[in-house]
C-alpha cells in the first residue's frame, strides 16, 4: 500500500459544466452534448425518522457540500422516505418540531448554529431547500424512494418491501413519486429519480414489479420528463434477471436505468468462510446474469450502493472491495458510494449512531479513511463511452488493492503503481504480450521476487500473460527458469514484481489480492502531461492545497 499521505487526483474536469438534462444512450448516461457524464455519487440519507438530511447539526451545508465536490463525486443519491410526500401532518412540521418530538435536543442546537436556515421550515421545505443547497455546491442530484415510513430501511418484514405492505400501498407511491417529480420539475440539477429502493419480502413477484414499475415511471415522466427515472429490481436490488426476457414497456426512450446493489454482506459471510478467487468469480458471474446483461440490451446500470467497514478490521468486506473495484472498472460502471454519512441523529434507536461505513467521520469533519477514497478514486472518471478521445482503444493495468495503474516514468525506470488518470497506454496482443502503445517493448517477467521489466524479445516463455484462477484477475506468465508467477507489487517500493501465485483456489486463510490486476478498457484521453495531483491530508478543513509533480 501507499506509504504516507495519500494521493488524490483532483479531477479538473469535475466542475465542468455538464450540459444538462441527461439522457441515455445505449449503455452510457450522456449530457445534452451527447457526452458521457458518468454518476460519481455518495449516498446521503434523509430518511430516517427526522426526516432531515442528516449531518446539519454538525457542519454547514455548503461545507459539505464544498467536501463532496472537492472529493471528485459529482453527485449526491438524495433518500427521501415516501411519507414525507404523502403525510400532511408529518411534513408540515418544522425541522424543529421534527426533532423535539423525538427528545433530539442536541441536534437542534447543532442544526441552530451550522444551518439556521433551515431550522423553523416545514419537513418538505427543508427537503427542497437541502436539495437547492447541493444544486449551489454544483452537485447533481438523484432523489431515491427509500422507504415509506421513515426509518431505517430495510428487512424482509419491515412493512415497506413490496407493493401492498403495510405501508407500501401502490396509489399513495405514485402519488408521492407524482409529488416530488413535480416539485424539481424545472430543476436542472436534479437529474434522476429512482423509484424505490430494495424491492423485497415475501410479496415480491415478477408481474406486479413490470405492473406498478411501469405506472410509477410513467407517472413520474409525466410529472417531469426531464430526468432519467432509475429502476430498481428485486431481493434488495439484486435481480433484475427478468428483465432478459421480457422488457419493460414504456412510452418512452432514452431515460431508463437500472440499478443494482452490491455489497460483501449481499453473499452472506462468503468471502470470508471461501477462496477469494472463487468467490469473485463465482459473484462476478452471478452479477452479470442478474442485472450485468442490461448493459449488452443498451441499458446504464447504476450500482446504486456499495461500500464497506471503513475501519479496515472486517475482512468479508476487505476482500469484496478488491473484487467490486474490478469489475466496476471493467464495466466503467456509474456508481454511489453507501455513504457520506459519518453518523446519524437516531437511527435504530440510538442518539448519533457512528456509521463505520462512511466516508466523512463521526464529526463530518475529517475523512474517515482517505485510503478507501484512494481506492475509489480510479473509478471516478470514465474510461470509456461517447466523447473520449482516444480513437484506439487501449488498456489500463488497474491494481484494485490500491486504486493505482500500472506506470513507467521512463523506460530505464522500473514498472511501479501510479495514479491512474496518469497512466500508460497498453495493448494485449492476441499473443497475450502486454505492450506499451507506441513502443516494442512488452512486460516480462524474470525471477521470483524480482522486478518485472520492460523487454524488446518479447516470447511466450515469459512475456506472454494469461488471466488465471476463477476471477481471472491473476496476471500469470513464466519466470526465467520456466515455473508459474504472478504479477504483484513490492509493498515496500510499489514496484512490480513476479512471485509465486497466491492462493489460487480453495485456500480461505490467504488473500491474494496484492496479486489482482484487471485489464481496463480504456479510450481516455492521453498524453495531456503530467496531471496535478492533489495531496491530501485526513483533516479535510485544514488540508494545504498542494500539488507534485510525480
Ligand atoms: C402521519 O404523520 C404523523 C406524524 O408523524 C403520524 O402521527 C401519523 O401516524 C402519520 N399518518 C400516516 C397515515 O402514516
Ligand atoms: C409489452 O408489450 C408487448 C407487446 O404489446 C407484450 O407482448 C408484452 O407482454 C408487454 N410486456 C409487459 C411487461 O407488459
Ligand atoms: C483504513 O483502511 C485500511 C485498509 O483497510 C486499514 O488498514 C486502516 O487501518 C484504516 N484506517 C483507519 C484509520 O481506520
Ligand atoms: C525456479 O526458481 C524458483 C526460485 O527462484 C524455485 O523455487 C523453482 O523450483 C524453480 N523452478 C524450476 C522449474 O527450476
Ligand atoms: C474490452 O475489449 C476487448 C477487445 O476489444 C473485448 O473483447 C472485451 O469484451 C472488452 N471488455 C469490456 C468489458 O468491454
Amino acid at each position: 500500500m501507499m506509504k504516507g499521505l495519500i494521493l488524490l487526483v483532483w479531477c479538473v474536469a469535475a466542475s465542468a459544466a455538464v450540459g444538462l438534462p441527461l439522457h441515455t444512450d445505449t449503455r452510457w448516461i450522456v449530457d445534452g452534448a451527447g457526452e458521457r457524464v458518468k454518476l460519481r455519487c455518495v449516498n446521503w440519507v434523509s430518511h430516517l425518522e427526522a426526516v432531515v438530511a442528516e449531518g446539519l447539526s454538525k457542519q454547514p451545508i455548503e461545507e459539505i457540500s464544498n467536501r463532496i465536490q472537492w472529493l471528485g463525486f459529482n453527485c449526491v443519491r438524495l433518500t427521501w422516505p415516501l411519507f414525507l410526500a404523502t403525510n400532511e401532518s408529518l411534513n408540515s412540521l418544522t425541522v424543529r418540531q421534527s426533532f423535539q418530538r423525538l427528545g433530539l435536543a442536541e441536534a437542534i442546537a447543532g442544526i441552530q448554529a451550522n444551518n439556521p436556515f433551515i431550522i423553523d421550515l416545514p419537513l418538505l421545505k427543508a427537503f427542497e431547500a437541502v436539495v437547492g443547497k447541493l444544486g449551489e455546491g454544483k452537485l447533481m442530484v438523484i432523489l431515491d424512494n427509500h422507504i415509506s415510513k421513515p426509518g431505517w430501511c430495510c428487512s424482509n418484514f419491515d412493512g415497506n418491501g413490496f407493493f401492498g405492505d403495510q405501508y407500501f400501498n401502490p396509489d399513495l407511491w405514485i402519488k408521492g413519486l407524482t409529488r416530488i417529480a413535480t416539485m424539481f420539475n424545472g430543476v436542472n440539477h436534479v437529474v434522476a429519480m429512482s423509484l424505490r429502493n430494495e424491492l423485497r419480502g415475501p410479496k415480491q413477484n415478477v408481474n406486479d414489479w413490470y405492473r406498478y414499475m411501469q405506472r410509477g415511471a410513467e407517472a413520474v415522466h409525466s410529472a417531469n420528463p426531464d430526468i432519467l427515472i432509475i429502476l430498481s429490481g428485486l431481493s434488495y436490488d439484486r435481480d433484475l434477471s427478468f428483465l432478459k426476457n421480457q422488457p419493460i414497456n414504456l412510452t418512452f426512450t432514452s431515460k431508463t436505468v437500472y440499478e443494482v446493489h452490491w455489497y460483501a454482506f449481499s453473499d452472506g459471510s462468503s468471502w470470508e468462510s471461501g477462496n477469494s478467487n472463487q468467490v469473485c468469480g463465482r459473484t462476478t458471474n452471478n452479477l452479470m446474469k442478474m442485472s450485468g446483461f442490461l448493459l449488452q440490451q443498451g441499458f446504464p446500470l447504476f450500482i446504486s450502493e456499495f461500500g464497506i467497514d471503513q475501519r479496515g478490521t472486517n475482512v468479508n468486506d476487505n476482500r469484496y472491495l478488491s473484487c467490486f473495484l474490478a469489475v466496476a472498472a471493467e464495466l466503467d460502471l456509474d456508481w454511489a458510494v453507501w455513504t457520506l454519512v459519518g453518523s446519524y441523529y437516531l437511527r435504530e434507536g440510538v442518539v448519533g449512531l457512528n456509521e463505520f461505513y462512511g466516508i466523512l467521520d463521526w464529526n463530518w469533519c475529517n475523512l474517515r479513511n482517505s485510503t478507501f477514497l484512494q481506492r475509489i478514486s480510479a473509478l471516478q472518471s470514465p474510461f470509456q463511452g461517447p466523447g473520449l478521445a482516444e480513437r484506439r482503444e487501449y488498456n489500463v493495468i488497474f491494481h484494485p488493492l490500491s486504486g493505482l495503474c500500472v506506470v513507467r516514468k521512463s523506460l530505464l525506470d522500473p514498472l511501479t503503481l501510479g495514479p491512474c488518470v496518469d497512466t500508460d497506454a497498453w495493448y494485449y496482443t492476441p499473443q497475450k504480450f502486454l505492450t506499451l502503445k507506441g513502443t516494442y517493448f512488452c512486460i516480462q517477467a524474470d525471477e521470483i521476487g524480482k522486478q518485472a521489466k520492460l523487454g524488446i524479445i518479447c516470447t511466450v516463455n515469459n512475456a506472454k500473460w494469461d488471466m488465471i484462477s476463477d476471477s481471472k484477475l491473476h496476471l500469470s506468465s513464466k519466470s526465467s527458469n520456466g515455473s508459474l508467477v504472478c504479477l504483484d507489487v513490492d509493498s515496500s517500493t510499489n514496484e512490480i514484481v513476479t512471485n509465486s501465485c497466491k492462493c489460487l483456489s480453495r485456500d480461505s486463510s490467504c488473500d491474494p489480492s496484492s496479486q489482482w490486476f484487471k485489464l481496463v478498457n480504456s479510450t481516455r484521453s492521453l498524453g495531456r502531461g503530467r496531471s496535478m495531483i492533489n495531496m491530501v491530508g485526513s483533516s479535510l478543513p485544514n488540508v494545504a492545497t498542494k500539488f507534485v509533480d510525480l
